[in-house]
Formats: structure tokens, C-alpha cells, sequence
């Protein structure tokens, strides 16, 4: 890549995003890309219902032009029942890859030619990497391949659960192993939480979700498929090290706090995560300043996410750095 060429050329795209559900929230255009589109630019994208909130076209392109790659990642508002010829369009038209966000991560189980080990593990695809086979029958990536390979297939991996532990253990400091948690909400993120912190090792891990009976299916879940886990639905009576708040309460503006004061005083918690990053400010996690706990949202999560999707596809490392500024910058962070 010509590294002076999009150094001066500087904002390519100018566009804004205004999400229609949070109304005021703001996501800041893509900019500072790399190379100029070309007939020979590859194609990432990012597919969901609804998907125009999103902050991982920004995040992911920083990472792309950092690599100096002549790819361009955007997104596509894909309805559910559309999934299945949304992703064998994208294989059709040789994409690198997709990541999937709601609605879509459970239903691309069924819909990929092969499982990686963590999709299986943890129950849901949320990257897809495209494989060419070459003529000694060997599936590799499709951006090693000059002409689009006859046989193309859709290899489904999941790096959400990857993501939370790295950044529990970067903005944190909490390892998981061997330490006593209390997680709010039962729903896709709050499983695949659940079942990376009991893979993980955590001691004591408290599951409380407004609709018990989906708490309820993951504790006996865990307790089957670790049994060394102490798991509850009941709320910690001791200190515990961490609450991690995986419900969708505190994304709106009046939304109350996600954990009952009467239920578990704050105080009794070490520290404090809320997966949700925008706002960045959540009404938990201002209960968990004043409670004097540490605390972190979940921007951390998403960049480490991404950053994985992003090697998966490209087997580089990814450039966290520039993924992270340009996430801040996307969701106004500063
Ligand atoms: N940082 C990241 O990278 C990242 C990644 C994924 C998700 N997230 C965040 O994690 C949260 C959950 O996402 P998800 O994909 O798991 O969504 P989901 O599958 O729709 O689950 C939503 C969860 O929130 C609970 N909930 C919703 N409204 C509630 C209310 N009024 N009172 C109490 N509980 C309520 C649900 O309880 P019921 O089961 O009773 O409905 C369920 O546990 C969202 O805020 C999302 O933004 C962040």
C-alpha cells in the first residue's frame, strides 16, 4: 500500500448514521480510509436488524487501513428471514467475511457449511470467514486467492465470549478464575457470558434475569456442563468481586438500574462492568462509582470482539490501538 497516498488523501466517506430507536445518539461518519475503491477492493460487511447504530464499520475499517488492506467494511440492515441469501449473496460475490449482530447470531448456526469449535461451544455465530479450496483441495481464506475459487464455503467462529474476558482482565483487572460473580441478564449475551465465565473457571456465579425461567435453563446448563461451578439464581449473600450487567437496561435514557438495591447493595462488589457502551455512562455504573467500586463499560468487549473477527480474517494481529480510537470517536467517547 501507498502509506503518503490515504495519509493525504484523508476523509474518504462522509456520511451520518442517526439510529431511528435511540432517536438523539449520534454515530460519527468513517473516516481517515485507506486506499480508494477499486475494481479490485474487497468486501467485509456487518449484518443485522436493526444494524444503522452500529459503530463496527469505524471500528473495523480504522483496523483495515491500518493494515494497509484494500478491503472496506460496511453494513447491511438484513431481516431475519432474509439471512440464509444475505450470506450465500455475500459468499456469491467472494466477501472476505461478516460478522452477524442481532437478530441473526443463533439463526447462522444452521446456515454456515462448517462450525468452528467456538460457535459450537458457545452456541452462536457472530463472524463469518469465507474459504476458497485450492487445487490440492486445501480450504484457505479467500483473500489468498487471485481469481475467485470455484468452491467457496462459510466457516461460522464466535469471538464474543473471547472479547468479555479480555476485557474484564484489561479494564478490570478481574481474571474469572476462582473469583465470585454476579451476572444481570439471561439473554444472548448474558448466556454466552455465563458459559465463558464457567469455562473460564469462576468460583460463584449468581444469574439473575427478569424472566427466571430462562435463568433457570443456564444454570442447569452450567451445572451439567461444569460441574465444578457453584451457580445460583439466588442473589450473593457475601462479597462478591464483579457485577456484570448483560441486560439491555441503562441503553435508554430513562431506563432504571438493572439491579434491585434491596436485592445486593453494590458496596459488596468489588467492581463493576456494564456491557452496554453507549451511553458510555450507564445509571449502574454511576451507582457503582458512588458505591466505590471499579468499573468499566462495554467498549472493551466490543473492540476485542472485532479485533478477533478482524484476524480471523486477515491472519494478521490486530492494530487494537487505532480499532479503539476510532470506536471512541464513532460513539462519541472523546
Ligand atoms: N459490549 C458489547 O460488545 C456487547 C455485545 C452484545 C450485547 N451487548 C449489550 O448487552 C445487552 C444484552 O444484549 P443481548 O444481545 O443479550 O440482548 P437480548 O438477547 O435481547 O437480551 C436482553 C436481556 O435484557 C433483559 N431485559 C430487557 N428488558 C428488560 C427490562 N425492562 N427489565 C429487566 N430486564 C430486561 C432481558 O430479560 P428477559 O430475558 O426477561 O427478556 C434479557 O436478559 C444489551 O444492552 C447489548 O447492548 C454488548
Amino acid at each position: 500500500m501507498d502509506g503518503a497516498y490515504w495519509k493525504t488523501v484523508g476523509p474518504t466517506s462522509r456520511h451520518s448514521a442517526l439510529d431511528p430507536s435511540l432517536g438523539h445518539r449520534y454515530i460519527a461518519p468513517v473516516s481517515n480510509h485507506s486506499l480508494p475503491l477499486s475494481a479490485s477492493t474487497r468486501l467485509c460487511a456487518v449484518y443485522g436488524f436493526p444494524v444503522r447504530h452500529s459503530a463496527s464499520p469505524a471500528m473495523q475499517n480504522a483496523g483495515i487501513a491500518t493494515l494497509g488492506l484494500d478491503w472496506r467494511y460496511t453494513a447491511a440492515e438484513v431481516r431475519p428471514e432474509q439471512l440464509k441469501e444475505a450470506i450465500n449473496g455475500a459468499r456469491a460475490m467472494h466477501y472476505i467475511g461478516l460478522n452477524l449482530t442481532v437478530p441473526h447470531k443463533l439463526l447462522a448456526m444452521d446456515m454456515v457449511d462448517i462450525l468452528d469449535e467456538s460457535s459450537q461451544e458457545w452456541g452462536a455465530v457472530n463472524t463469518i470467514l469465507f474459504e476458497g479450496q485450492r487445487d490440492d483441495n486445501q480450504w484457505r481464506p479467500i483473500h489468498e486467492f487471485d481469481c475467485a475459487p470455484q468452491n467457496i464455503r462459510s466457516h461460522g467462529f464466535n469471538t464474543d465470549a473471547d472479547g468479555i474476558t479480555q476485557s474484564l482482565r484489561e479494564d478490570l483487572g478481574i481474571e474469572v478464575r476462582g473469583e465470585s460473580i454476579l451476572l444481570l441478564g439471561a439473554g444472548g449475551a448474558g448466556r454466552v457470558a455465563a458459559l465463558k465465565l464457567a469455562a473460564t473457571g469462576v468460583k460463584d456465579l449468581s444469574i439473575i434475569n427478569r424472566t427466571t425461567s430462562k435463568a433457570e435453563a443456564l444454570v442447569a446448563e452450567i451445572q451439567q456442563r461444569f460441574p465444578a461451578v457453584n451457580v445460583s439464581v439466588n442473589y450473593p449473600s457475601s462479597e462478591i468481586d464483579l457485577v456484570i450487567n448483560a441486560t439491555s437496561l441503562g441503553l435508554r435514557d430513562k431506563d432504571p438500574s438493572p439491579l434491585d438495591p434491596q436485592a445486593f447493595c453494590l458496596k459488596k462488589s468489588r467492581a463493576v462492568y456494564d456491557m452496554i457502551y453507549q451511553p458510555n455512562q450507564t445509571p449502574l455504573l454511576t451507582a457503582a462509582k458512588e458505591a466505590g467500586c471499579k468499573y468499566a463499560n462495554g467498549l472493551g468487549m466490543l473492540l476485542h470482539q472485532g479485533a478477533k473477527s478482524l484476524e480471523i480474517w486477515s491472519g494478521q494481529s490486530a492494530p487494537l490501538e487505532s480499532m479503539r480510537e476510532a470506536l471512541k470517536k464513532a460513539i462519541n467517547h472523546g
